[in-house]
């Protein structure tokens, strides 16, 4: 953690001296987004139902835009206790030696939303929060953002016109052997350090689903952005367990229900957020939208896809092959 983190943590800390019986408690949930997005929607969602069915027995303190932790930060904290809640996206666990999560990653696995929900909310993606356990953590739910665009300052048509780019990307090693498979050089950086290395020139392009770019202004320092959908970008939303596990039980059964409550509003406007945004950049006239045919987006795929089996080693092939077999994807059919 570094020194700025460090005394934000001991500040705290010691701001829990002295709590009387009757203080609420208090849930600091820190993230990465803006607060216009589908995941800061959910969050001010959250603390909203999670104070009024605890009849403020409980207070929620939303940190957005890295403004308390970024990306690596956030994580080490919720484990330290200094913070109690995130919403981490799932490209950024095998920090925590989980890498079952990068196979949200892996690009064209999910065929739009519906397919996607068929794991997140069935025993595949009750298993993959439980594997958060021994590390001090609860999974508590699944949020979506949306379906990845590639961005850059030079045309976007087909795999070789990324070839040769440096890429920012998050802290998942598929989605460095995705930017490999298109020629492309993958560099990893912190969500909050994504403007200003695009802005300087540091690096050559991105990807994120559209409320992401608008919100953090990339579209204004990237002339173009590819429809690609090439990739899945979601949150699991966590806690502290040992902070979970010491609640009065009242109040966790309200927490939870407040947190199902959360996941239907954030669910139901991802996509909703994600068009407007889309509509957004396309009005800034500051970048230009290029919606690849039919058949520009077959080839992605036979560049992307590749990247599956490629990682089936570092992921787990039987994990791979269970997504498969519930969603009906099927590599071969090209
Ligand atoms: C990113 O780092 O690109 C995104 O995952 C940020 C987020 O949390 O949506």
């Amino acid at each position: 953690m570094k020194f700025r983190s460090l005394w934000v943590a001991i500040l705290l800390s010691l701001s829990a001296f002295g709590v009387r019986a009757d203080d609420p408690i208090v849930i600091r949930f820190s993230h990465v987004v803006a607060p216009d997005t589908p995941k800061g929607k959910g969050a001010e969602y959250f603390k909203l139902r999670a104070e009024a069915l605890t009849g403020a027995r409980v207070r929620v303190e939303v940190y957005p835009n890295s403004t308390l932790y970024k990306d690596r930060e956030e994580m080490e904290a919720l484990q330290l206790g200094v913070v109690q809640m995130l919403a981490p996206s799932l490209a950024k666990f095998s920090p925590l030696g989980l890498r079952e999560f990068e196979v949200f990653d892996l690009p064209y696995i999910f065929d739009g939303y519906a397919a996607l929900h068929k794991v997140t909310t069935g025993r595949i993606g009750r298993d993959l929060l439980a594997l958060l356990e021994p590390r001090g953590i609860k999974g508590l739910a699944f949020w979506d953002n949306g379906f990845k665009s590639f961005s850059a300052n030079t045309p976007i048509r087909s795999p070789a016109d990324l070839a040769g780019k440096r890429m920012r990307i998050q802290s998942s090693k598929v989605l460095e052997e995705q930017m490999r498979a298109l020629g492309a050089q993958p560099q990893e950086m912190a969500f909050s350090d994504a403007y200003d290395a695009l802005r300087s020139g540091f690096v050559d392009g991105t990807e994120n689903p559209h409320s992401n770019l608008y919100t953090q202004r990339m579209h204004e320092v990237q002339k173009h952005v590819a429809l690609t959908e090439h990739g899945y970008l979601g949150y699991a939303v966590i806690t502290n367990r040992r902070f979970w596990d010491a609640l009065p039980r009242d109040i966790r059964r309200q927490l939870e229900r407040a947190m199902e409550e959360a996941t239907a509003y954030a669910n139901r406007i991802a996509k909703e957020e994600n068009d407007r945004a889309l509509a957004a950049i396309r009005a800034s006239g500051l970048t230009e939208v290029y919606e690849p045919s039919e058949d520009e987006l077959t080839a992605f795929k036979r560049a992307l896809v590749p990247v599956h089996e490629k990682m089936a080693g570092r992921i787990d092939e039987a994990l791979i092959r269970a997504i498969y077999r519930e969603t009906g994807f099927d590599p071969s059919r090209l």
